[in-house]
């Protein structure tokens, strides 16, 4: 009788170590998470919207992490403080034509994103806000 329920139950325990480990491999901290990574909810993206996501995955994604979820190299863009009224459309064009002094984290400066034309980081804030749309990251006018 023992020995039956070790048969029956043992494809089950491999199973489940085996499950278990790829849970681990994808949620655990495998490294290019950093920590600084965040959950993003991507919604159904417009023409516009998926022309920049192209265009970001290029030229962004390796730092600001896959749907701008940020990584260990740079923040994620889906956050309050890229909210369009405290950071607008020419703070990113801005950012990507001449680089960003480190200010707000500690990653470091960014540096000029050569490849990319001010037409292209258009079409890439506009994937960047049908992001933040998508997780509830409303524009607040900042004040100073
Ligand atoms: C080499 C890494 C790297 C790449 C590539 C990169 N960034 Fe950044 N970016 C950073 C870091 C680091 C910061 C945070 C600076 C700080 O401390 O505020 C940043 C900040 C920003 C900001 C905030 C600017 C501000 O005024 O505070 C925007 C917008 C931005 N990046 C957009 C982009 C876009 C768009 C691209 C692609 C065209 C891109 N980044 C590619 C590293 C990168």
């Amino acid at each position: 009788m023992i020995k039956k329920i070790k048969e029956l139950f043992m494809p089950v325990l491999i199973a489940g170590v085996f499950i278990g480990g790829l849970v681990l491999m994808f949620t655990g901290n495998n490294g290019s998470g950093g920590g600084n990574t965040i959950q993003v909810i991507v919604p159904e993206l417009t023409a516009l919207g998926e022309e920049g996501k192209v265009l970001f995955d290029a030229s962004c994604a390796s730092c600001h992490g896959d749907n701008a979820a940020g990584s260990d190299r740079a923040p994620p863009l889906v956050h309050d403080i890229y909210n369009p009224g405290h950071h607008g459309d020419e703070a990113f064009v801005r950012a990507a034509m001449n680089g960003v002094r480190a200010h707000h984290w500690a990653f470091g400066n960014m540096p000029a994103i050569t490849n990319v034309t001010e037409d292209d980081v258009l079409k890439i804030i506009r994937y960047v806000r049908e992001l933040q749309v998508a997780n509830g990251i409303a524009t607040v006018e900042h004040i100073m």
